[in-house]
């Protein structure tokens, strides 16, 4: 499908983003194997979240839809789960496939995972390696790659410095420890998203947390008291919102109820330190996380430098602060986030050819990229999204910025993490 975007100098209103992708996953998965009834609102119902809510129900959970957003599901406990009868389609969702691979690793029956083209080429052996040193009998095509097929029995425990700040790793060894009795110990290179422990400890799992250190503690059967979770608005959603309106001549806008928890805010530090022109307010907190309305105004940006230990906790955002430094005065570095190779695409690639049929003057890194602005960018140009949701909208902010219309080649891709994006652009 393709989406076109019209140049736009006033960008103006309110906006409510659809719930946290990365806690609707999480909510899923633990209210499923928690002991009795827990109530989700506010899940994103996109087709990520959707390959997980399957999934889940081919293991024969019951997954009720009360209305939009609104679900309950009836745990079946850590031992209740049941094998399936098929094979389990995570689409294009790297984070089911890596925190459910962990969890059916210690499950005592049979799984086959599988995924998309993009999906069967990102990296497992992140998993398979630690899993495997747990006890887990996981086989991949070579080099670890999906289909994965999993021979889930009894685990032991692990203590594990994890080689990349990954989330998803760090959710899958901790997934699959909870049925072993033994105590798991994960050391963090750097802060990443914390999603999992926080979800974790409201169900009442023993779980010390601190310097780098994440620690099951030593447990006979773990059990997980079902949960309520009214789940916060996807800071990654609101990134391209934010980038809008700081872009634009005449901007100003107020995003409704977003989580600002601090494993996921490097963007708005950033955003900060350009000169970007936002506030905070009515900070709270929501089902365990940090949440606020975010009142963003159009903004004067000058470049930054942004490496270190900052990545993991902007991750996601990285496309679209190469379209913020379009628009920042000198030259934006981006270093250190070499992970974006390996995400729905090749982020740093699809960036620099996409942003280089506009006219951006863009260097490439192995590990990041280097953008001059502010540039003038040229339209009338077909961009392709790479079959990666954020490449589409990002591109698809970027083109707000053009002299004529720009059109997106793929962008059904967005329905993965944002159904109704493009009915949410226009109407700002
Ligand atoms: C996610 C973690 C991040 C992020 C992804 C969602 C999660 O990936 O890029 O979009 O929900 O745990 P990594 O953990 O691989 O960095």
């Amino acid at each position: 499908m393709d989406l076109k975007i019209e140049p736009k100098k006033k960008i103006k209103g309110e906006v409510n983003v659809p719930g946290d992708k990365s806690i609707s996953h999480r909510a899923l998965i633990l209210a499923s194997i928690a002991e009795g009834d827990s109530k989700i609102t506010g899940l994103l119902e996109a087709e990520d979240c959707l390959s997980t809510m399957n999934i889940m129900r081919k293991l024969g959970v019951e997954v009720i839809k009360k209305s939009k957003g609104e679900y309950t599901v009836k745990g079946k406990g850590i031992e209740g789960l049941k094998e399936a009868d098929d094979v389990l389609d995570c689409g294009n969702s790297g984070t089911s496939m890596r925190l459910l691979t962990g969890l059916l690793s210690s499950q005592n029956f049979y799984s086959v995972l599988t995924g998309d083209h993009s999906l069967r080429r990102r990296p497992m052996q992140r998993i398979i390696g630690p899993l495997t040193k747990m006890g887990a009998e996981i086989f991949s095509r070579r080099g670890g790659l999906a289909p994965l097929s999993i021979k889930g029995q009894k685990l032991s425990g692990i203590k594990y410095k994890l080689p990349v700040a990954s989330a998803q790793l760090k959710s899958s060894l901790l997934l699959a420890a909870l049925q072993s009795e033994e105590e798991t110990v994960i050391i963090e290179p750097a802060v990443s998203r914390d999603h999992t422990e926080r979800m974790l400890k409201n169900t009442g799992v023993d779980l010390e947390i601190g310097s780098g250190k994440i620690i099951l503690k030593k447990s006979k059967k773990r059990k997980l008291n079902p949960f309520n979770i009214k789940i916060p608005g996807d800071i990654s959603s609101a990134a391209f919102f934010i980038t809008a309106a700081l872009t634009a001549e005449e901007g100003e806008l107020l995003l409704k109820n977003v989580g600002i928890n601090y494993s996921r805010s490097g963007f708005l530090e950033v955003v900060e330190d350009m000169g970007g022109d936002i506030e905070l307010l009515n900070v709270r907190e929501e089902a365990g996380e940090p949440t606020a309305d975010i009142l963003v105004r159009s903004s004067q940006l000058k470049a930054a430098e942004i490496s270190g230990d900052i990545i993991p906790r902007l991750i996601d955002e990285i496309p679209l602060i190469a379209v913020l430094a379009v628009s920042a005065e000198g030259k934006t570095v981006i270093r250190d986030a070499e992970e974006l190779r390996v995400k729905e695409t090749d982020r740093i690639s699809a960036v620099v050819n996409e942003f280089r049929k506009l006219g951006i003057s863009i260097e490439e890194f192995e590990d990041g990229m280097a953008v001059d602005g502010p540039a003038c960018i040229s339209g009338g140009k077909t961009l392709e999204s790479h079959h990666d949701h954020r490449i589409a909208m990002s591109l698809a902010v970027l083109a707000l910025k053009t002299e004529s219309a720009v059109t997106i080649n793929g962008s059904e891709i967005i329905n993965t993490s944002f159904p109704g994006f493009a009915e949410l652009l226009k109407s700002i």
